[in-house]
């Protein structure tokens, strides 16, 4: 078979590593891909109209990384075109791109969440929050390149929060807000296998199948603290998380989630992530993101001990609910490596050194992301999260040890990363 990958990431990296380790797969064509798919087995990078390409190129099916397409209704065009396609189509994809529209299905369909009120009148969401008193969360409703949540300690920072936002800081994406209740806890990301579609729950295969629990850190600095970042690091499972939250888990939030994509009949073939808050009164969806995560899927895949293109298969075909997922015991970690000043600025196009065979004897795998490929095959940094390296182990502590060795035989000018990835004191909370 031969499949395409959209999106330039190290999750897209890690999908297209993954699919080529199948003996279904011939070829994986990366749209446009990076410096790390363009040296994978089986992978070539292509740039261009990603439904132009998949048609040209005859593929059997797509994978969509990022949520953006996916808002844009790439998996409608693709579908439209004859082409299968893991990923949502828009109509799915909203539950990421609006915080309102995630917070009324979750509401509608009962899942564990935070209570919270939407807002499209500043004086109206001022009052509330005057009333609601503070902690309290303040969420711009759009996307905003992950900075329009503020968790604010005092009345004042949310309704600063709220005013900026309402007066255009975030453009259209705040001027709607959703304002929500503080919860108490420590965060977990699931990553979840969704096979829903009209003709599928006719068929009463609709199905929904959760991965081992994964955490991102998010912080830029050891111990959670400095700027937030797009991710440093990724481990998986996790110790701290019984089989009851996992129960309560698939009970309140998994299952009246799938209820919703069926009830509102939405073509949701793909992935979805539940972004959670472990509190006291159990698990609480905090987002939905309508796509695998970054940096977890980089920590998740390896962990798969399944065919990942039969999985795909599954999801558009209708038979996930038949599809048996075994992991594999032990650990992954993937601390990720970014460009000194990140995530403010940093330097482009810098020299990426990289002793493979040290990094093969170790056993730990480098998935990229902001690299890419110069006009002499080298690989250069080209975005703010460079790479991650991923190493699986019996235990946590040889996981660990094995990706932080590999990263010791990386350079590039400004490498930086976290230290602590997985260790205890390293993990969101509040
Ligand atoms: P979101 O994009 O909605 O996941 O929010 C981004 C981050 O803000 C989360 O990863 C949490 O760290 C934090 N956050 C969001 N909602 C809440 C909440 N209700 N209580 C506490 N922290 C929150
Ligand atoms: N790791 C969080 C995300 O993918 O948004």
């Amino acid at each position: 078979m031969k499949v395409m990958v959209i999106g330039s990431g190290g999750r897209e990296h890690t999908i297209a590593w993954k699919l080529a380790q199948s003996e279904k797969i011939d070829e994986v064509i990366c749209v446009p891909g990076n410096g790390g798919t363009s040296k994978e087995a089986k992978c070539k990078n292509e740039n261009g109209d990603a439904v132009e390409i998949a048609t040209r190129e005859k593929i059997d099916f797509a994978v969509v990384g990022p949520e953006d397409p996916l808002a844009d209704g790439i998996a409608d065009r693709l579908w439209n075109a004859g082409i299968k396609t893991v990923g949502p189509k828009a109509k799915g994809a909203a539950l990421e791109a609006s915080k309102d529209l995630s917070k009324e299905f979750m509401k509608k369909y009962g899942v564990h969440c935070a209570s919270s009120e939407t807002f499209t009148n500043k004086d109206d969401a001022l009052t509330y929050i005057q009333k609601e008193g503070a902690p309290i969360v303040v969420k711009a409703d759009g996307l905003a390149a992950g900075k329009g949540v503020v968790v604010a300690k005092t009345v004042e920072e949310a309704k600063k929060a709220a005013t900026d936002m309402m007066e255009g800081e975030f453009g259209e994406a705040g001027k709607k807000l959703v304002i929500e209740d503080y919860l108490q806890g420590v965060e977990i990301s699931v990553l979840a296998a969704v096979s829903v579609s009209e003709e599928i729950a006719k068929q009463n295969k609709a199905c929904i199948k959760a991965f081992l629990p994964a955490r991102d850190h998010k912080r830029l600095l050891d111990g959670a603290k400095g700027p937030n970042t797009g991710g440093m690091g990724a481990v998986c499972p996790l110790t701290d998380v019984s089989e009851d939250t996992m129960l309560a888990f698939e009970k309140n939030i998994l299952q009246p989630t799938l209820r919703g994509l069926i009830e509102e009949k939405m073509d949701y073939r793909g992935f979805i992530f539940f972004g959670l808050m472990l509190t006291k009164d159990g698990p609480k969806a905090l987002e939905y993101n309508v796509r695998l995560g970054d940096p977890e899927t980089q920590a998740v895949l390896p962990m798969m001990d399944f065919d990942f293109a039969e999985l795909c298969l599954a999801i558009m075909d209708g038979t996930l609910c038949d599809f048996k997922m075994n992991w594999k015991d032990g650990f992954q970690v993937a601390p990720v490596a970014v460009s000194g000043g990140y995530p403010l600025q940093y330097p482009k196009g810098k020299l990426i050194t990289l002793d493979s065979k040290k990094i093969d004897a170790i056993g730990a795998k480098v998935f990229f992301a902001g690299a890419s490929s110069n006009e002499d095959g080298k690989i250069v940094t080209s975005g703010g999260r460079v790479l991650a390296c991923s190493a699986h182990g019996k235990s946590f502590e040889d996981a660990w040890k094995k990706a932080y060795s590999a990263l010791e035989c990386i350079n590039y000018y400004g490498m930086f990363y976290r230290k602590d990835i997985g260790l205890p004191g390293a993990a969101e909370s509040n």
